[in-house]
C-alpha cells in the first residue's frame, strides 16, 4: 500500500508563527560552537544546509543562561550580550535558506560540568548527578529569583537575535525539569514535596518569559523520566496543561533524564517511535501543537505520525545529521533515497561526549559542511575498489559521486562486509540500514559496474588496467596461538552469528569488546549459559557510554557471567584454561567462541600494480565502521 506523505506538508501555525511542513530538527548540542560559547561558522554551515533542504524549523542545542549552568565548552550561551552578534548571524542564514529557527534556553543544574564551567552546580537539592558526579548545592530562594531573571535577560537576547521561538528546556534532568522530578528534588519548602511545589519554580520562570517576549514560548518536556521515583507522565500531562493556561504555544515530547540517559539519546535497541504514545496522551490533554521525537527514522513513520494524528509534527534529531536532504528527499518523492540513522551513537553524541563536534558514522561529511564540498573530479579515472565492505563501498559511491568510472569487486556474494555481520547481533539490526544505504546507493550510480562472486588477483587488475587502485579488502578474525586453538569447540564469533542453530549448553566467550559482548548476548538468548572472559580489567571498553550502559544491563539480565583480569592460555575438551600473574585456573564449556578482535587481510600481492594506489580501511588498520566508511569517502574525494 502506497504510502500518503502530502500531509507532512501541510502548514502549520506555533503561536502565530507558520512553518510550511511538520519536520522539526530536534534539538541537538552538537559540539559546534567556539569555545566560551560563541556560534561558530561551522555551526552556521551546518544548520544552514538542513534549513536549504526544507526543515520546517530547526531548534538549537541547548543554550546556557548562566556560566554555571553550562555542560560544553562548545555549548552556546546566552547570558551576556556579548552572545547576540553571532545568534544573529546564525538566526539570519536560516531565514536566507528559508527555514525558521527557535533557541532551546536551559540552565544544567546538577548536571552542568563543573570541569568545564570551574563553578559549583546548582540544584534543586545537593544530590550529585549519577552520571556528572558534581558537587551540587541546593538552591536558595535568592538563586532562584536570580535564575528566573537570568531565563528573562537570556531570552530576551535570543529574541533580539531574530530566533522566531524560544523552547524552554524542561526535559533530561537540567534544572527545571530537576525540579519537576522527585528523583532530583528533594525539597521541603514551597519548591519541593507535591506536583503543585515542584512546578512553581518552572512555571515562575515559563510565565516570566512569555510576559518579557513577543515571540512564542514553547516548552520542550520528558514526557516519562523511566526511573522508579521519577517523573511520569500522569503528572507531565497535568504540567502540559497548567502550562498551555500560562500561554505556552507547543509542547515538544521527550524522555530521561541523566539517571536513564539511554532514554535521553535511544541507542539502537529501544524501540523507533516508542514516545509517539505518550505524546498522543498529551496531545489528547492539550490543544496545542505537540511535537513528537525519538528514534523515528523513517519517512513512513513520520508519515504515519502526522496522518493519524497522534502528534502534530515530528521533531528528528540524529536522522537529519546523517541525511540532511531527508524532508527534501520525501518532498520529491526519493523516499527511497534517504540514508536512515541507525541510533548507534558513534559520531554523533559519542564524539560529542570527548569534546569534538559530531558527525555521523553513515554520512562523514555531516558537520564538515563548511569544509566539504563534493565536486567533479578535474581528470575522469578509471577506478578500481577491492572489498565491498564499509571502506570500499564509500569509497566507490564518493568517486562515482564525482564523475570517474568505478569497478567494485567483492569475493563475497552480497555486498557489505562486516555490516551484515554486525547487524545480525541481538537488538542490532538497524545496522542493517547501513549496509542496505550503501548497497542501494552504489546499485544506483550508472558509473560503478559491480562484480559480486569474484576474487580479485594481480591477473585481474592488470586485465583491467585502472587509473586508481583502492585496496579495501578488510579483516578476519584473530586466532590466538594457544595450545588447543584448532580443536573442533572452537569457534569464531562471525560463525556463531551466521548459524543460529548451534545451542551449545555452556559457552565461554573470550573477548570482551563489542563483538564479545553482541556474541555473548547472542548465545544468552538461544538459550546458553554463557562466561565472557576478557583480559583487561573491565569488558566493552570500546564501547560508547549510551550504548555501553544498555548493554551491560542487557548482559546482566540475561545472566552472563564475566571474567577479567584472565588470559587465555589453553582450551581443552572441556573448556579452558585461564592465567593470572602465573596462576592458572580452569574453566567449563562445551564450546569456546573467539572475539579476540579483527587483524588486516594480507594484501602484498595486489600491491605495487597501479601506480597510483591506496590502501584503505581494515585493510590497513583494523577500527570501527565510522572510520572505514570515513576513510573511504575521504580517499574517494581525493582521486
Ligand atoms: C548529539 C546530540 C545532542 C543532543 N542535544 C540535545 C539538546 O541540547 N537538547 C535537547 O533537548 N535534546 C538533545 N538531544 C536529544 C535529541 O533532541 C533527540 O530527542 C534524541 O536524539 C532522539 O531523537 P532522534 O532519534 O531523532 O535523534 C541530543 C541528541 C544528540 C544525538
Ligand atoms: S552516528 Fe549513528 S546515531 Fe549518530 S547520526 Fe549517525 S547513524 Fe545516527
Amino acid at each position: 500500500m502506497s504510502v500518503d506523505f502530502s500531509k507532512i506538508f501541510e502548514p502549520i501555525s506555533i503561536g502565530g508563527v507558520t512553518l510550511k511542513n511538520r519536520i522539526m530538527m530536534s534539538p541537538m548540542e552538537v559540539g559546534m560552537g567556539e569555545s566560551g560559547g560563541f556560534v561558530s561558522e561551522r555551526l552556521i554551515e551546518y544548520m544552514k544546509e538542513r534549513a536549504a533542504n526544507d526543515v520546517a524549523i530547526i531548534i538549537t542545542g541547548s543554550i546556557g543562561v548562566s556560566p554555571e549552568g553550562r555542560g560544553l565548552a562548545t555549548q552556546l550561551s546566552c547570558y551576556d550580550d556579548k552572545f547576540i552578534p553571532g545568534l544573529k548571524k546564525l538566526t539570519d542564514a536560516v531565514h536566507e535558506a528559508g527555514g525558521k529557527i527557535g533557541a532551546q534556553i536551559y540552565h544544567a543544574g546538577r548536571q552542568a560540568s563543573e570541569q568545564i564551567t570551574g563553578l559549583q552546580p546548582i540544584a534543586p537539592s545537593p544530590i550529585p548527578c549519577p552520571i556528572m558526579q558534581g558537587n551540587p548545592r541546593e538552591m536558595t530562594e535568592e538563586d532562584i529569583r536570580i535564575v528566573r531573571q537570568k531565563f528573562v535577560d537570556g531570552a530576551k537576547r535570543l529574541e533580539k537575535a531574530g530566533f522566531d521561538i524560544i523552547e524552554v528546556h524542561l526535559a533530561h534532568g537540567y534544572l527545571l525539569h530537576g525540579f519537576l522530578s522527585p528523583f532530583s528534588n528533594k525539597r521541603t519548602d514551597q519548591y519541593g514535596g507535591n506536583l503543585e511545589n515542584r512546578l512553581r519554580f518552572p512555571r515562575q520562570v515559563v510565565k516570566s518569559i512569555i510576559e518579557s517576549v513577543k515571540v512564542p514560548v514553547t516548552i520542550r518536556i520528558s514526557a516519562e523520566e523511566f526511573i522508579e521515583d521519577g517523573l511520569h507522565i500522569d503528572e507531565v500531562i497535568e504540567i502540559c496543561r497548567i502550562l498551555e493556561q500560562d500561554g505556552i504555544k507547543a509542547i515538544s515530547v521527550s524522555a530521561g533524564s541523566y539517571g536513564s540517559l539511554p532514554w535521553v539519546i535511544q541507542p539502537m535497541m529501544i524501540e523507533r517511535g516508542f514516545l509517539v504514545p505518550y505524546a498522543e496522551k498529551i496531545k489528547n490533554a492539550v490543544k496545542i501543537p505537540v511535537i513528537v521525537a525519538g528514534r523515528i527514522n523513517q519517512p513512513e513513520m513520520v508519515a504515519e505520525i502526522i496522518n493519524s494524528g497522534k502528534s502534530d509534527m515530528v521533531a528528528l534529531g540524529r536522522p537529519l545529521i546523517t541525511d540532511p536532504e531527508f524532508v527534501r528527499k520525501i518532498k520529491e518523492g526519493k523516499q527511497d533515497r534517504i540514508a536512515k540513522c541507525i541510533a548507534c551513537n558513534q559520531r554523533c553524541i559519542d564524539n560529542v561526549f570527548i569534546g569534538k563536534h559530531a558527525s555521523c558514522l553513515i554520512n562523514p561529511r555531516a558537520g564538515n559542511e563548511i569544509d566539504i564540498v563534493i565536486q567533479k573530479a578535474a581528470v575522469k579515472k578509471k577506478v578500481m575498489v577491492i572489498g565491498a565492505g564499509p571502506a570500499g563501498m564509500a569509497a566507490a559511491k564518493t568517486c562515482a559521486e564525482r564523475g570517474h568510472d568505478v569497478i567494485l569487486v567483492e569475493a563475497m556474494r552480497e555486498l557489505g562486509g562486516k555490516i551484515s555481520l554486525a547487524s545480525a547481533a541481538p537488538g542490532k539490526s538497524e545496522f542493517a540500514l547501513t549496509g542496505e544505504y550503501y548497497t542501494r546507493e552504489v546499485r544506483a550510480l550508472d558509473n560503478i559496474n559491480i562484480k559480486t562472486d569474484v576474487k580479485a588477483d594481480s591477473d585481474l587488475i592488470k586485465k583491467e588496467a585502472p587509473d586508481t587502485l583502492i585496496i579495501a579488502a578488510g579483516s578476519q578474525p584473530v586466532i590466538p596461538p594457544v595450545e588447543g586453538i584448532e580443536g573442533e569447540n572452537v569457534f569464531t564469533a562471525e560463525e556463531i552469528m551466521l548459524d543460529k542453530s548451534f545451542v551449545p549448553n555452556k559457552v565461554v566467550v573470550v573477548g570482551g569488546g563489542l563483538v564479545g559482548c553482541d556474541t555473548a548476548l547472542e548465545l544468552a538468548s538461544r538459550g546458553c549459559e554463557v562466561t565472557i572472559v576478557e583480559m583487561m580489567p573491565e569488558i566493552a571498553r570500546d564501547i560508547g557510554l549510551i550504548v555501553k550502559m544498555v548493554l551491560l544491563k542487557e548482559l546482566e539480565e540475561a545472566q552472563v557471567k564475566v571474567i577479567t583480569g584472565k588470559r587465555l592460555k589453553k582450551v581443552t575438551q572441556e573448556g579452558i584454561i585461564l592465567e593470572e600473574e602465573g596462576k592458572e585456573s580452569q574453566l567449563a564449556g562445551d564450546a569456546v567462541v573467539l572475539a579476540v578482535g579483527y587483524r588486516s587481510r594480507n594484501v602484498e600481492s595486489l600491491k605495487g600494480i597501479v601506480k597510483e594506489e591506496y590502501v584503505i580501511g581494515d585493510a590497513r588498520e583494523v577500527a570501527k565502521a565510522s572510520d572505514a566508511i570515513e576513510e573511504g569517502f575521504l580517499i574517494g574525494l581525493k582521486v
